[in-house]
């Protein structure tokens, strides 16, 4: 096994969930199936995503200035289905699924167990990848339920 492949098979060993990410696109809600995701502070609450350089979603997040995490309960890739394709509310429905806004306007799924809004706080590129930071400025709990769907509960890789 050359070093690379052992690295990929190593990477690939690291649990992640498997989360809907939103945005606004022109003030349309927006959405995307994203896992590289982690929390990094405590005082201010902050999270960070790797966001695709060319996506479209790097784009949405850069233009608008917000975006929301959604949290799927364990059980939930056929609901993730879903928002494989990148859905954009139309009707008042994400992909045929209900949603509310938060308070800065990007999309809670009512699919989520629980969702977080974020205002945009940095972005530093990473390879092939930005990383987008944001600080936490609105949450919704709607399940006690904490089974949180995972990456590998789905079946799913991310790979290019
Ligand atoms: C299982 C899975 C995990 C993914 N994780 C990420 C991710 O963490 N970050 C990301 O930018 N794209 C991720 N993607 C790809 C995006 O969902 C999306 O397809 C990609 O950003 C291109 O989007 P676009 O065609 O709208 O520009 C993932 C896709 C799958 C199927």
């Amino acid at each position: 096994m050359t070093r690379d492949d052992a690295a990929l098979r190593a990477l690939q060993r690291i649990p992640y969930g498997l989360y809907v990410i939103g945005s606004l696109h022109e003030g349309v809600p927006v959405t995307m199936i994203g896992n590289w995701v982690t929390q990094v502070s405590f005082h201010p609450l902050c999270i960070a995503l790797a966001l695709e350089q060319d996506s479209r979603m790097r784009m949405f997040v850069h233009a608008s200035g917000v975006f929301s995490l959604n949290i799927l309960p364990s059980g939930g890739t056929e609901i993730a289905k879903k928002y494989l394709k990148g859905p954009a509310a139309e009707g008042g429905a994400i992909g045929g699924r209900g949603f509310a806004a938060a308070s800065n306007g990007a999309p809670f799924l009512r699919d989520a167990s629980a969702a977080i809004a974020c205002k945009l706080l940095h972005e530093v590129e990473a390879g092939d990848h930005v990383v987008v930071f944001g600080e936490v400025v609105d949450a919704v709990v709607s399940s006690d339920d904490e089974g949180v769907l995972t990456l590998r509960e789905t079946g799913w890789h991310y790979s290019k």
